[in-house]
C-alpha cells in the first residue's frame, strides 16, 4: 500500500490502525446467484494477495462491499436497504464503501450520483481494479469507478478464495448473448467467453486434494461453453472423470439448444447427476416469443421426452408470472403445463421489469401487481403440492446422501442432498461419518423441501 504526504486526518487514523493489524479489514456480503458466490471468492483472493483481510464482524471492518443483485426490483430494495444502514455508521466512522457486481454494472453513474456516500462502484469484469480504487478511497479519499465490460476477462489465473466444504463452484463460462428480452445478465455480464478447460480441470483437482466430492459448474448459459474443440458436454465428462469426485451438477442449460451429447452424459456418467435444471418461463408461444427464448412449447416438450427416454433424470425449472401482455389464458397454458410436467421444483417469480431490457423498450409492463402477484402464488401453491407428493413417495425408502454438514437448525443433525439436489436431514448417530461420505438415509418424513430420515448403512457408491 503506498504512502502519501496528502493524506487527511481521517485516512492517517485509519492507514495507521490498518498498519497496527497488519492490513485494511474488509466485511462483503453476497447477494444474487451462484455465479455471485464465486465471484465473491474471486475478489477475496485478489485483494488478499494486496494484503486485505477479511472479517466476518462489520464493526471491525474499514471496508463494506456489496456484491449485488440486478435481476429483480427486490435484489435492488434489499442493497438499498442495506446502503442506507451504513450511511449513518460512515459518517461515525469514516468507513469506505464499495458496491460491486451486476448492480453497480447496471446502474453506475445513478448510484453514485443519488447515493453520495457510495465509494466505490466496480463492475463484474475489473474485480482486479478493485484494490487500487479501495486505496485510493482509503487513502485520498477519492472515489472510484471501474465498469468496463471485457470479451476476455475469466479471471482464469485467479485461484478463488473458498471456506472449507465439500462443495465447490466453477464458472466456466461468463456473461450471455442470449440477449431473453425479459433479463438484465447481457448487460451486466457482457459477451459469451469460457475459460480453457485445462485451468478448470486443474481448478477440479485443486478443490479435491482440498476435500471437495460435488462439484458445480456454472454458467449464465452453460450449453454455449466452448474452447477450440471442447463443448460443454466434455468438459463436463473430463471434469466427473477427475478422481476423487464423486457428484457434478450443472446450471444453467438453455432448452433452445441443449445437446444430445450432454444428454447422454447425464444419463451415463455415473458421477454425472441425474437432475437438470431446465427453465421453461411460460409454456405460451405467444410469451416465449415476446420472451425471446428462442424455442416453442412444443421444442420444450420434445426436448423433456428426449430426456425422459433417457431414464429417471429429474427436472427442476424456472418461471415468470405476468410477463408483458400475458392474458389469464396464456397464464393458465403456463399452469396447466406445470401440473403435467411434475418438476420436482420450481423456481416462480413474478415478472420485474429492467432498465434496458428488450422488454422494456419494446412491450408495457402492463399486468396490474395484483394480478402478477396471484399468479405468481398460484403456481407456487401448486408445485409446493407436487414436491411434496414426490417427497412422500420416497417415505418408506431408502436414498443416497451426501453428506455436507451439519443442518441449519441442530448440530446434532447431519444435511445433504440426493443425487436429485432434495435436502435431507437426519440425526448424527455418533459414528465414522464425516462430510463428504456417502450415506444410506431410510426417509420416514417429508416437506416440499426436505425429506427427513435415519442413516441406514453406508450405501453402494463409494
Ligand atoms: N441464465 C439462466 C437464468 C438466470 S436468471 C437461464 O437462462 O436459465 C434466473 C431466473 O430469473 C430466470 O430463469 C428467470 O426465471 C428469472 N428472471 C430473470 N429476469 C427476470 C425478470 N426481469 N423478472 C422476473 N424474473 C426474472
Ligand atoms: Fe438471462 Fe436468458 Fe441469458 Fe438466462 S439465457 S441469463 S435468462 S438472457
Ligand atoms: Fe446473478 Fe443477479 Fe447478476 S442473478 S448474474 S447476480 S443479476
Amino acid at each position: 500500500m503506498s504512502r502519501t504526504p496528502l493524506l487527511l486526518p481521517t485516512s492517517l487514523k485509519r492507514l495507521a490502525a490498518s498498519t497496527k493489524r497488519g492490513g485494511y479489514q474488509v466485511y462483503m456480503e453476497t447477494f444474487g446467484c451462484q455465479m455471485n458466490e464465486y465471484d465473491t471468492e474471486l475478489v477475496r483472493s485478489i485483494m488478499k494477495a494486496r494484503g486485505f483481510q477479511f472479517t466476518p464482524v462489520d464493526e471491525e471492518a474499514d471496508v463494506i462491499l456489496f456484491n449485488t443483485c440486478a435481476i429483480r426490483e427486490n435484489a435492488h430494495n434489499r442493497l438499498y436497504g442495506h446502503l442506507a444502514r451504513y450511511k449513518a455508521r460512515k459518517k461515525e466512522r469514516g468507513l469506505v464503501i464499495g458496491v460491486l457486481g451486476c448492480m453497480a454494472q447496471n446502474l453506475k453513474q445513478e448510484l453514485l450520483e443519488t447515493r453520495s456516500w457510495i465509494d466505490v462502484l466496480v463492475g463484474p469484469d475489473a474485480y482486479r481494479r478493485l484494490p487500487d480504487l479501495l486505496t485510493d478511497a482509503l487513502e485520498h479519499q477519492r472515489r472510484g469507478l471501474a465498469v468496463d465490460l471485457s470479451e476476455y476477462e475469466t479471471y482464469a489465473q485467479i485461484v478463488p478464495d473458498r471456506g472449507n466444504g465439500v462443495n465447490g463452484w466453477i464458472a466456466v463460462m461468463r456473461g450471455c448473448d442470449n440477449f431473453c428480452s425479459f433479463c438484465v445478465v447481457p448487460y451486466t455480464r457482457g459477451r459469451e467467453r469460457s475459460r480453457d478447460p485445462e485451468g478448470i480441470l486443474e481448478e477440479t483437482r485443486r478443490l479435491v486434494s482440498q476435500g471437495v466430492r460435488q462439484i458445480t459448474l456454472l454458467g449464465q448459459n452453460v450449453n454455449s461453453y466452448r474452447s477450440g474443440a471442447w463443448s460443454f458436454a466434455h468438459l463436463l465428462v473430463a471434469v466427473a472423470d477427475v478422481p476423487g469426485i464423486q457428484r457434478v451438477r450443472f446450471t444453467s442449460p438453455h432448452p433452445k439448444d441443449f445437446p444430445q451429447a450432454l444428454l447422454e452424459a447425464v444419463a451415463e456418467h455415473p458421477m454425472i447427476c441425474n437432475q437438470i435444471h431446465l427453465p421453461l418461463q411460460s409454456a405460451n408461444d405467444r410469451i416465449l416469443e415476446r420472451m425471446g427464448r428462442g424455442y416453442t412449447r412444443r421444442e420444450y416438450l420434445h426436448l423433456v421426452e428426449a430426456i425422459q427416454k433417457k431414464g429417471p433424470i429429474v427436472l427442476t425449472t424456472d418461471l415468470i408470472c405476468g410477463f408483458c401482455g400475458e392474458t389469464d389464458e396464456e397464464f393458465q397454458e403456463t399452469y396447466d403445463l406445470v401440473k403435467e410436467m411434475q418438476y420436482q421444483a420450481a423456481f416462480v417469480f413474478k415478472y420485474s421489469e429492467r432498465k434496458h431490457t428488450i422488454a422494456a423498450r419494446k412491450y408495457s409492463d402492463d399486468i396490474p401487481e395484483p394480478v402478477k402477484g396471484y399468479r405468481t402464488n398460484e403456481i407456487i401453491e401448486l408445485q409446493k403440492e407436487i414436491s411434496l407428493q414426490k417427497n412422500h413417495a420416497l417415505i418408506g425408502s431408502k436414498v443416497d446422501v451426501m453428506i455436507e454438514g451439519d443442518a441449519k437448525k441442530s448440530h446434532r443433525q447431519w444435511m445433504g442432498h440426493t443425487e436429485h439436489n432434495v435436502t435431507v436431514v437426519w440425526p448424527k448417530d455418533g459414528g465414522q461419518e464425516l462430510p463428504g461420505d456417502l450415506v444410506s438415509i431410510s426417509i420416514h418424513d417429508a416437506t416440499p423441501s426436505t425429506l427427513y430420515g435415519t442413516a441406514h448403512s453406508s450405501c453402494s457408491v463409494d
